[in-house]
């Protein structure tokens, strides 16, 4: 189903084009990459999101309700974060969240305890803010966000801070919301690597126009996909031999072997190789990055990355 959708949006402000027309989607159960570098208009696309910054032109969407049209029904399915989670740092996380849960008429005391179970902070949230990791304070403020129930999650730049363990309970947590809950989630960032690990599918704007779209292959989705790959055996010559008998692009390397094939062929390679007593110590996958993708694309003109 379709949570988000934005529609030729375009923003404004004081004459200056901050947005110039994009368009985008985001359905349940996907999280969904906003990626671009400093200025290129997340913030702003967020705030008009949540209904916190008028739009200029085109339309906003979420769950079919029209963000101008259909104000409030619009917002009772979005929740999210903007810049950084608003917390009160001297009460508790508990008390953070029944203040914030006062401004919705059907929110109550069951619906804390299974936010806060939901982002695992049962532990700690009566504690006092100040108390907390910024990791913590990052959860309670998804809490926050998902106190209403909203079937759309939009979170600004959540892992910025956040140590590598940190972002590893983000991630874990936004899965679990996405793939268990149903929850569609739109997060932006800079940092390609991250959304890489992160997401289903990336957009990427840059001066407030999309760039790109990208569908983030998970592991067993990939099998026809064709990739750089390293063996490690016992005996270079023999692999390089074996590999030229298939006209296969390989090339000699550090004592390894760079083999460019499908995925789907490597199973059937390894079990060659083991037949004719050539032993296997590794076989590594190189990972084409997003960086070189979107590098070369905000560098370059508009286009489709595959
Ligand atoms: N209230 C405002 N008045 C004028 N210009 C603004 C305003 N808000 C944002 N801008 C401009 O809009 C552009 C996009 O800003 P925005 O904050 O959306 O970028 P961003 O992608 O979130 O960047 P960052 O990664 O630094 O958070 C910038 O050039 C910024 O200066
Ligand atoms: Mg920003």
């Amino acid at each position: 189903m379709e949570l988000l959708r934005i529609e030729e949006l375009k923003k404004t402000i004081k004459k200056k084009k901050i947005l110039d027309g994009f368009s985008l989607t985001v359905n349940s159960g996907e999280i969904v990459g906003f990626l671009g570098p400093n200025g290129a208009g997340k913030t702003t696309t967020i705030k008009m999101i949540m209904g916190l910054f008028s739009i200029t032109e085109g339309h906003i969407s979420i769950c079919g309700f029209d963000i101008v049209s259909d104000f409030e029904k619009a917002m009772e399915n979005v929740g999210g974060i903007v810049e950084n989670p608003d917390l009160y740092k001297r009460l508790t996380g508990r008390q953070n969240l029944e203040y914030f849960s006062a401004m919705y008429p059907n929110v109550d005391k069951s619906n804390i305890d299974s936010v806060v179970d939901l982002v695992k902070m049962s532990a700690r949230i009566d504690d006092k803010v100040k108390t907390y990791s910024l990791g913590m304070c990052q959860r309670v403020g998804i809490a926050q966000a998902l106190l209403h129930n909203p079937r759309l999650l939009v979170l600004d730049e959540p892992t910025n801070g956040l140590d590598p363990i940190g972002i590893k309970e983000l991630r874990d947590l936004l899965k679990y919301l996405s793939k268990e809950a149903g929850v569609g989630v739109f997060i932006s960032s800079h940092l390609l690597s991250e959304m890489e690990l992160m997401c289903d599918r990336i957009y990427i704007i840059d001066n407030g126009i999309m760039i790109g779209e990208k569908s983030i292959h998970q592991e067993n989705q990939v099998a026809d996909d064709i990739y750089s790959y390293t063996f490690i055996t016992s005996d270079a010559i023999r692999t390089i031999d074996y590999f030229k008998e298939f006209n296969a692009n390989c090339s000699q390397e550090n004592g390894g072997v760079n083999l460019v094939m499908k995925r789907s062929q490597i199973p059937a390679i390894v079990k060659s190789l083991v037949d004719q007593n050539i032993d296997i110590y590794a076989v590594n996958q190189k990972q084409r990055t997003l960086e070189q993708d979107f590098i070369s694309m905000t560098t370059g003109s508009k286009t489709q990355i595959q």
